[in-house]
């Protein structure tokens, strides 16, 4: 067992005190929660490819300029990142009619939107994560005017950008989420960067050419074979060497980064 320090436990992560003061450790759970918690899994696996996802998709963010949260990945299952103190918001960002969105506006799921549309929900568990207006945010104090033009900005150039490398390998990215943090600077004044993580747990993910499910909606959904087709995103990102003898993709680690 480890006695690092533990910060905080979420529902897919754990947060551990880093080696360095202004660093944590992100550890990635196999656990899966849907439908605020009410449903509940442990997918074998999960944690692994998530960590490795999200290391790879931070790092391509990184290049083209989005300030992140990310350190370097440390083993399998965990990753050092900067401390930060989050933004009480989940960024969401959609292409295409998914989920709720078809749910609250009657928009038939896989409807291509006229443009993308950012929302915003409360980073509250108890409450549902509730859907909230800009307005809120402001007279809430949740972030200031400067931040928030922030976010939406980053939130379009990363959605841009994630558009544009899951074409590339075949994949429609349909919406996410996203969440940012506050970084202290030297100066003392406070720099937002992307946090948290971003995987087939917070985007949704479909194949152009079937339109099959690559993302949460097969474990939220009880579609199956949810470890499969985050393993098939890994592989066609690259991540994860496919084993021709077998022709099975395998989770050993592809050193290219390293
Ligand atoms: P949304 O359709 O609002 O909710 P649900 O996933 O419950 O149908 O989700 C839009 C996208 O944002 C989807 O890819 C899942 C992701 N998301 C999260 O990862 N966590 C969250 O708490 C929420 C609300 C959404």
């Amino acid at each position: 067992m480890s006695r690092r320090k533990q910060i905080y436990e979420g529902k897919a992560k754990i947060l551990y005190e880093g080696p360095e003061p202004g660093t944590l450790v992100q550890y990635f759970k196999d656990d899966a929660t849907a439908f605020n918690a009410q449903k509940k899994a442990t997918l074998d696996g999960k944690g692994v490819l998530n960590n490795r996802i999200s290391e790879f998709v931070m790092i391509r963010l990184g290049e083209i300029g989005i300030p992140t949260h990310f350190i370097k990945r440390l083993n399998m299952r965990e990753q050092l990142i900067k401390k930060v103190e989050i933004i009480p918001l989940e960024v969401i960002c959609r292409n295409v009619a998914a989920g709720t969105m078809s749910k609250r506006l009657g928009i038939e799921e896989g409807e291509k939107l006229p443009r993308s549309i950012v929302e915003f929900c409360l980073k509250r568990d108890d409450l549902g994560d509730p859907l909230i207006a800009e307005e809120h945010i402001h007279a809430f104090g949740w972030a200031t005017h400067a931040e928030l033009d922030e976010m939406i900005a980053m939130t379009l150039r990363i959605n841009d950008y994630l558009q544009g490398m899951f074409s590339g390998i075949g994949i429609n990215l349909i919406d996410f989420k996203i969440e940012f943090g506050r970084l202290s600077t030297e100066t003392g004044d406070h720099q937002v960067v992307l946090a948290d993580e971003i995987s087939p747990d917070s985007c949704r993910l479909w194949d152009r050419e079937t339109n099959k499910k690559l993302d949460k909606d097969r474990f939220r959904r009880d579609l199956g074979d949810v470890t499969e087709a985050y393993t098939e995103v890994a592989t066609r990102l690259g991540i994860l060497q496919s084993n021709p003898p077998q022709g099975k993709p395998t989770l050993s680690v592809v050193s290219n980064d390293e």
